[in-house]
């Protein structure tokens, strides 16, 4: 996911520094950054937050997690979800829930089969929700403000069920989700 998300962005424009486990890695690119992108397995979020530090404070973290347990099922949903959990520890960070619908092959064009993709963009905060849904189009979505952070428990399950359909299912990695409107 990461790898997708840096070659796509790349493409749009920007500059993009991607870091794996070193914790030394985490905390300067967390630093560096305008837009942080966790793309991490959910399990793996209190470590990342705690090696980026306070250099997070008032970025625009965005969060493409699934929130699964080890044995890929939703971790959590109806009355909270991933994302609200990560604002509530994000260092003063604002916390935007985006890309977690999209699998990482259509990440860099937001398109599959010549159909633009929809991607759902959820934050308590207007100016980081523009700057990902501007983000977005550029990377050629059809991007959609999705609401407040709270709609991160709709996002994740459908992000899950994206991967009961490609996995589960069979149907692979060339689907996604378009909203007609
Ligand atoms: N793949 C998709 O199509 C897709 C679509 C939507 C959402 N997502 C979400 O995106 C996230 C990443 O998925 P992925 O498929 O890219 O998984 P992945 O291929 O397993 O990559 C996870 C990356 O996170 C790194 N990592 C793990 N623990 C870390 C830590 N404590 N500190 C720093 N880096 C750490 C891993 O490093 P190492 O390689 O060194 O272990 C690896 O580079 C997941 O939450 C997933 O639910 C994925």
């Amino acid at each position: 996911m990461g790898s997708a998300l840096k070659r796509g962005i790349e493409r749009a424009g920007y500059e993009v520094r991607a870091v794996g486990k070193n914790p030394a890695a985490v905390r300067e690119a967390a630093q560096w950054g305008d837009l942080v992108f966790l793309a991490v397995p959910f399990g793996a979020l209190d470590d990342v937050l705690r090696e980026a530090g306070d250099g997070i404070k008032g970025k625009v973290l965005i969060d493409v997690t699934n929130a699964l347990t080890p044995d890929y099922q939703l971790a959590l949903g109806f009355t909270t979800s991933g994302a609200e959990e990560l604002q509530k520890k994000a260092r003063g960070a604002t916390v935007v829930k985006a890309f977690n619908t999209v699998f990482a092959q259509n990440m860099g064009t937001g398109e599959v089969k010549g159909q633009k993709l929809s991607l759902f963009v959820a934050s308590d905060d207007r100016g980081a929700k523009e700057k990902v849904l501007g983000l977005g189009r550029e990377l050629g979505f059809d991007a959609v403000d999705a609401g407040p952070l709270q709609s991160a428990r709709s996002l994740e399950s459908l992000g899950f069920f994206q991967i009961q359909l490609g996995y589960g299912l069979k149907m692979g990695t060339d689907i996604g989700f378009t909203l007609v409107h």
